[in-house]
């Protein structure tokens, strides 16, 4: 029998974990190894939860000379504290103080004869203990060591496994082949910001951190792979979010010789599969919508299609009304074209049943909030039976629109009953589409809309993107997904004689792009490439690159599209999102065992850090940082 202060040098290693005694075992002698997860002390017996990543059993240490766990058992067990990382030997026994039936394991208790301290622990910061008042997240990510030690983090780890699994299996089943692709990558602008490695043998160079491996799986189909699949890191130098990290993992694939139809065939089995597997559910069949429809109805192109709240576009019955907001925002621009200009619309969503349920310091709120948005306010009005039993208006700005040449009209266009809101929203059509877009949302939470996690998967594809967008930051033309995906095939010849300064032309040009859409979040996004060499030099035209700093950048790939390069096309899922819906949390820094925080700190290992300047000469490099000592 070993003592704590004397060790025994053989391990008590388990012959069981702690999830796993029922009572079919009862009578057996069992080696159990984990932390404390409790202790109590009950006079002449104690009681301690041991814990692993399996579950939890109750040990019980039998206390005094006649006790069944002896007395020198019985003096260690009371200088366990919870934490204590220990193995025990013992005899499993039905409970005493009768079945636990919250616990796997809550039939049975385990009598300890043996104990072995592996490691006491000090003070600890917190308790891994998911009922308990958990610390702020930056002390959980401090202690990550210890945050992960509840049976919630474990539960997740255990879930990405199982989903990554899942994906290898499927694509392995489906004639896929895992290619590691390199991490030091040579820098090309893909969208966001890059973070660079400076290179130590060849003075003032940098190698950069792929932000996708998107380039080399298109070489990988032009190097006859065919199908390609990596659970790849991706490293983007902007500011981490609720649901983005500069450093995440995506479910990245390519495959030669398909169209859009192959890859949304393969992409829903692998749906299918994976939430079947999982969590056991059939996810309902995914809708399919062009971008232009996704702005319309829900003003954002990941829309949420879980609840109403649709938008629309009333411009046509506002000009019949003397409300000024409504009249000045369609004086703007009349002439322009509808999408991306600054044409003005009113826009508005019913919210039915609004009227008892929105209060005044709710939409008063709106309108300070969809400033953010650029938006100068939000108009409502409620909807209520008038006298004579008609719909009539109250509240906001219902004298302007209870008029007889806008308000019939108005009730039957949106379907109105009496206890509605209406939202209005009058401005340039992309501010009145945003604002509508991120309000519908709003609304549908603080009116709890939002069905729970788990009742329903509302999965769609998002089709038809424009190729080309104008930059927010520089106003250039920029690729709306890359530079590498192709013209849908219908927009060959509008795309192959787009002029650089035919703004109307490139704006139009629809794209063979598409995103998957989970609940109103982004999983995914793939497009079919280009595989013609000068259909790639004609996107990098119009996007402003010369030809030389397109051979500078992209000659590898210009000069690859030359050697019969097949047609292909792909996708990639963000694998964290991914495991953020399967798990249901809204923080992506759950599903990471290891995250940032939102300045892109690890809070436990200190990085980013200084370093010191002997070591940037190794790298030539001079820091013109300062530190403040
Ligand atoms: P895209 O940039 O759309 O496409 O990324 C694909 C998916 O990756 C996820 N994702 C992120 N997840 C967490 N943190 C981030 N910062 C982050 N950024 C993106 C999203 C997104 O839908 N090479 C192309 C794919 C292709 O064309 O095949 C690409 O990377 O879920």
């Amino acid at each position: 029998m070993g003592t704590p202060s004397a060790p025994s040098t053989t391990l008590l290693r388990r012959t069981v974990t702690c999830g796993e005694l029922r009572d079919s075992q009862v009578g057996q002698t069992v080696n159990l190894n984990g932390w404390v997860n409790s202790y109590r002390d009950h006079g002449d017996l104690v009681f301690i939860d041991l814990r692993d990543r399996y579950g939890l059993t109750q040990l019980v240490f039998d206390r005094g000379e006649g006790g069944a766990s002896g007395g020198i058992t019985q003096d260690a067990a009371d200088k366990l504290r919870n934490e204590d990382c220990i193995a025990v030997r013992g005899t499993v026994r039905v409970r005493v103080g009768g079945e636990n039936p919250k616990l796997a394991t809550g039939k049975v208790e385990v009598v300890v004869s043996e104990l072995q301290v592996l490691s006491k622990t000090e003070n600890p910061p917190f308790l891994p203990d998911d009922y308990g008042q958990l610390p702020n997240e930056e002390i959980r990510l401090k202690h990550r060591y210890i945050d992960l030690r509840r049976p919630a983090m474990q539960k997740i780890l255990s879930t990405r496994h199982q989903i990554m699994r899942v994906t290898r299996d499927y694509f392995h089943e489906n004639g896929f082949l895992e290619v590691e692709t390199p991490i030091l990558y040579k820098s090309t602008p893909e969208g966001a910001r890059e973070f660079l490695v400076p290179c130590r043998n060849v003075p003032g160079t940098f190698y950069a951190l792929p932000q996708s491996p998107q380039l080399f799986k298109q070489i990988l189909m032009m190097s006859g792979c065919d199908r390609y699949i990596q659970l790849c890191r991706c490293f983007r130098d902007e500011d981490p979010r609720a649901d983005r990290q500069s450093e995440f993992s995506q479910v990245d694939l390519e495959m030669s010789f398909v169209r859009r139809e192959h890859i949304m065939e393969m992409m829903e089995g692998f749906v299918r599969r994976l939430f079947g597997e999982v969590l056991n559910v059939t996810v309902p069949p995914m809708q399919r919508m062009p971008y232009r429809e996704c702005l319309e109805r829900f003003g954002i192109d990941r829309p949420d299609t879980r609840y109403g709240l649709e938008i629309k576009d009333i411009s046509h019955i506002a000009a019949k009304s003397d409300f000024k907001v409504f009249k000045d925002a369609l004086a703007k621009n009349p002439g322009g074209r509808q999408y991306y200009s600054k044409k003005g619309v009113v826009k508005a969503i019913r919210i039915p049943g609004g009227a008892d349920k929105l209060t005044r310091k709710l939409t008063d709120g709106y309108t300070e909030w969809v400033k953010t948005f650029g938006a100068g306010g939000v108009a409502v009005v409620k909807t209520i039976k008038a006298a004579d039993g008609a719909i009539g208006f109250e509240t906001g700005i219902a004298k302007f629109i209870d008029t007889p040449a806008v308000k019939p009209e108005l009730v039957q266009f949106l379907g109105l009953e009496p206890g509605d809101t209406v939202l209005f929203v009058a401005d340039a059509y992309g501010v009145a589409t945003k604002t509508l877009g991120e309000l519908r949302q709003k609304v549908a939470r603080d009116l709890g809309m939002v069905p729970e996690w788990g009742k329903m998967w509302n999965f769609l594809w998002m089709i038809d993107p424009p190729m080309f967008e104008r930059s927010k930051d520089t106003g250039k033309w920029v690729a709306m997904h890359h530079p590498f995906t192709s013209p849908r095939d219908d927009q060959a010849s509008i795309f192959v004689e787009a002029a650089e300064n035919d703004d109307e032309t490139i704006e139009s040009i629809v794209s063979a792009g598409y995103d998957v859409v989970l609940n109103g979040s982004e999983v995914g996004g793939g497009s079919i490439r280009i595989h013609d060499r000068a259909v790639q030099s004609k996107v990098f035209q119009l996007l402003g690159l010369s030809p030389e700093s397109a051979k500078e950048k992209f000659s590898f790939l210009l000069e690859a599209l030359s050697f019969g390069a097949p047609p292909h096309g792909g996708i990639a899922f963000g694998l964290d999102r991914l495991v953020m819906h399967l798990v249901g949390t809204d923080n992506i820094r759950d599903v990471i065992a290891f995250p940032k925080t939102q300045i892109g700190a690890d809070l436990m290992t200190r990085a980013p850090s200084l370093v010191p300047e002997e070591q940037l000469k190794t790298v030539h490099i001079k820091s013109t940082f300062e530190p403040k000592i």
